[in-house]
């Protein structure tokens, strides 16, 4: 069970310090937003090098952007641990899930909530990560959209049913109200923004999520 950070909800003036104070993540979850993919803008490729340059943990790239075919590869080449795409943006996911890989990323595709988890069915074999998006993407401090819990469980049915050693992640409203549903449906990665960044002892908040996640997989 891996938890991982959003850096969305952390304070964008001060974040290699705001990086500190969540060392107990598996990963740090990064959002890069183009206000075209969705409508906000957070940053993009020279913010996150230089993320990479200051983090002690893994990267794990959210690319909320058009144009992924072409702009998808460079974050893949700054040795960000994983660079995740949504399938929405793709016009050759297939091509784009091999040129990551290609530049040493683990590779993840994403569908927002209104996008079947079949359509990631050709690609499978192609990606270390699905996330199914539990809102619909571009802020944090959502409410997790219930309806998307029945997706986790179909991907992971899916991949199961293949044989195939996938990761299932799940982004938005993610809480420790609801981390265990989401856990006992088959997800393993907790993307966690404002639960994590509002807690007095970001941590221990991180550590109860883990928590809860092994607990409610162990059954
Ligand atoms: C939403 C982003 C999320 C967001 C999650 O588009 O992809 O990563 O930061 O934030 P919370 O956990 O507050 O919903
Ligand atoms: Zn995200």
């Amino acid at each position: 069970m891996h938890i991982h950070p959003s850096i969305l909800s952390a304070d964008f003036v001060n974040l290699e310090a705001e990086l500190g104070t969540i060392l107990s993540a598996d990963a740090y979850h990064v959002d890069v937003m183009d206000n075209h993919f969705v409508p906000n803008l957070t940053f993009g490729l020279q913010m996150v090098e230089s993320l990479q340059r200051v983090s002690k943990r893994d990267l794990d790239v959210h690319l909320m952007i058009t144009d992924v075919d072409e702009h998808g590869p460079k974050y893949a080449e700054l040795g960000v641990a994983s660079v995740t795409f949504h399938i929405e943006a793709s016009l050759n996911p297939l091509k784009l899930a091999r040129d990551l890989r290609a530049r040493g990323a683990r590779v993840a595709a994403a569908v927002k909530p209104g996008t079947a988890v079949s359509a990631l069915t050709e690609l499978l074999s192609e990606l270390d990560m699905v996330l199914v998006m539990t809102v619909e993407p571009g802020f944090g401090g959502q409410k997790l959209i219930e309806a998307t819990i029945d997706k986790v469980a179909e991907a992971r049915s899916l991949t199961r049913s293949r044989g195939l050693e996938i990761a299932i992640q799940v982004d938005g409203g993610v809480t420790e109200q609801n981390i265990a549903t989401l856990a006992k449906a088959g997800a393993d990665t907790f993307v966690a923004g404002s639960s994590v960044f509002r807690a007095v002892d970001r941590n221990r908040q991180i550590d109860l999520l883990r928590t809860l996640a092994e607990q409610a997989a162990r059954g």
